[in-house]
């Protein structure tokens, strides 16, 4: 009795499940780590499947010693980065995993080139131009994928280190990128269509990939400032749509269900990213408000100290705390849960957390940083809802948070113009802990700190906060 290798494929119909109820519970805090979880293990079941089919196919047997090897390797790889990576660095590494999902696509899709070509195994007819135009498809958006990644990561670092030199990235506006960009997208759009009619000349294939490497370089380079959130969503989209084309070159089920899943998740995120940001997607890329450099803060203002602070808290009925990437840098969370446990023990004080959606520096960021330290889900507010609540709290406490609550924002002109931030100047009181008067992601100063009702805490957010719950604790 022979085995019939069709069957195999329920297990990609399992793993696309697992994929979609992975994703599912990705979409609330409290399963997100399930769905992680879940994804792992559709990814697992995926690969076990395809090397089944393999095996049992008779397409020839897989060389188990590489597959092994590669699999060992990538898992430990994997799980160095992940133990050692500092949650400060984790938008950069979300940012290169993205680009080495849309590599892999680009090399699989050249390892079929390469293959074919060797073997004198070359579709025909409507078959080979489906399949080339695939290929090309995959290699122009995963190698842009890679290559914008790359420039992604190195802008949320706010630059790179060469030889011991730090470099900050460059930040070319239109209009002359946007002719080089149009430029390169012709261009790969023509060297796609001369791959496919000369399929046995690699020439065409290897100038397709250095165009597309250049694309992803120029599309992302002008983008900075506020902006980066859209463009590492938009990334993350095409590494999905990267895959989804090679899953059709290998005529593979389960990597075309995984990539548009991938794609049209990162598509969505894109626009709630532009709809915070209120932004258009064809503005962010092809205006780039980011561009420019960083504004020079000329205005001085005297700080504060924690026990003035401290004799305001006193009696107070309800607190908002605006988190921002410098909770994040300085890892207060969990001075800031201890502070908030203080006031509600000691004045029966309502404390509530004010989102952005693009504070810190990846989507979710402020949430997940205050869950670890055990805040309940409840009273982080989303900016929409909290912005009403602003003018009846007792004070509004920024910790780290610059550009989300810029209000130059709400008028003007410059990186900020017109995105959504949270309203904490309508506060009657506003303490703003930082190290300095220093600006933002943005690089726009902030009218908010010289205003009078405005108090400075300059210094490193935890100790900062653990100062000032030293002096609640006193008072
Ligand atoms: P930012 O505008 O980035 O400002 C953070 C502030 O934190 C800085 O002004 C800095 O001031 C302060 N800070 C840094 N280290 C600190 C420390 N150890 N202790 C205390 N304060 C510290 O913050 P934001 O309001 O969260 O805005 C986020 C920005 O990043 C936005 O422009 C957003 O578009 C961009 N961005 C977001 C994302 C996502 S998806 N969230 C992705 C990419 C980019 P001092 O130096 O004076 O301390």
């Amino acid at each position: 009795m022979t085995f019939d290798v069709s069957y195999l494929d329920l297990g990609y119909l399992l793993s696309a499940t697992v994929f979609i109820f992975g994703l599912k519970n990705l979409s609330h805090p409290r399963t997100g780590p399930w769905g992680n979880q879940l994804g792992a293990i559709g990814m697992l079941l995926a690969v076990l499947t395809t090397l089944g089919i393999m095996q049992f196919s008779g397409e020839g047997v897989v060389g188990w010693g590489l597959v092994g090897g590669g699999l060992a390797l990538g898992t430990a790889i994997g799980l160095v980065i992940a133990y050692r990576v500092q949650m400060t660095k984790m938008p950069e590494m979300v940012a290169l995993l993205n680009g080495l999902g849309g590599a892999a696509s680009a090399l699989v899709a050249l390892s079929e080139v390469m293959g074919r070509s060797a073997h004198h195994d070359m579709p025909q007819g409507f078959s080979l131009w489906v399949t080339w135009i695939a290929i090309g498809l995959s290699l122009l958006v995963g190698w842009t994928t890679l290559t914008g990644s790359l420039v992604a990561m190195g802008k949320l670092a706010e630059g790179i280190t060469i030889g011991g030199k730090w470099i900050a990235f460059p930040t070319w506006g239109p209009p002359w990128t946007n002719y080089v960009k149009a430029l390169l997208s012709i261009a790969s759009v023509v060297l796609i269509v001369v791959a496919t009619l000369d399929p046995t000349n690699m020439t065409w294939i290897w100038a397709l990939s250095i165009v597309s490497c250049l694309l992803g370089i120029i599309v992302v380079l002008p983008i900075g400032g506020a902006d980066m959130p859209v463009v590492v969503s938009l990334l993350n989209s095409l590494s999905g749509i990267a895959a989804a084309f090679t899953g059709f070159i290998l005529n593979n089920s389960v990597l075309i269900v995984a990539g548009s899943l991938v794609g049209a998740s990162g598509l969505i995120l894109t626009f709630i990213m532009c709809d915070a940001m209120n932004r258009k997607l064809f503005d962010v890329i092809f205006k780039s408000f980011g561009g420019g450099g960083k504004q020079k803060v000329t205005r001085t203002k005297v700080g504060s100290d924690p026990d003035e602070v401290a004799m305001l808290l006193d009696g107070a009925q309800r607190v908002i705390i605006v988190p921002g990437y410098g909770m994040a840098v300085s890892q207060a969370q969990h001075a800031v849960r201890e502070f908030a446990d203080l006031l509600r023990e000691k004045y029966q004080t309502e404390v509530l957390y004010a989102i952005h959606p693009v504070a810190g520096r990846m989507p979710g960021h402020m949430n997940v940083l205050l869950a670890e330290a055990g805040v309940p889900y409840e009273a982080m507010i989303e900016m929409d809802e909290v912005n009403p609540m602003f003018a009846q709290c007792d004070l509004a406490l920024v910790l780290g948070a610059n550009d989300t609550c810029n209000p130059g924002a709400r008028s003007g002109e410059g990186p900020l113009a017109g995105m959504p931030i949270i309203d904490c100047d309508l506060a009657p009181v506003v303490v703003v802990v930082k190290r300095s008067l220093s600006v933002g992601y943005a690089g726009v100063d902030n009218d908010l700190f010289y205003l009078d009702k405005t108090m400075m805490l300059f210094g490193d957010g935890k100790d900062m906060m653990s100062a000032l719950n030293q002096a609640i604790k006193g008072a």
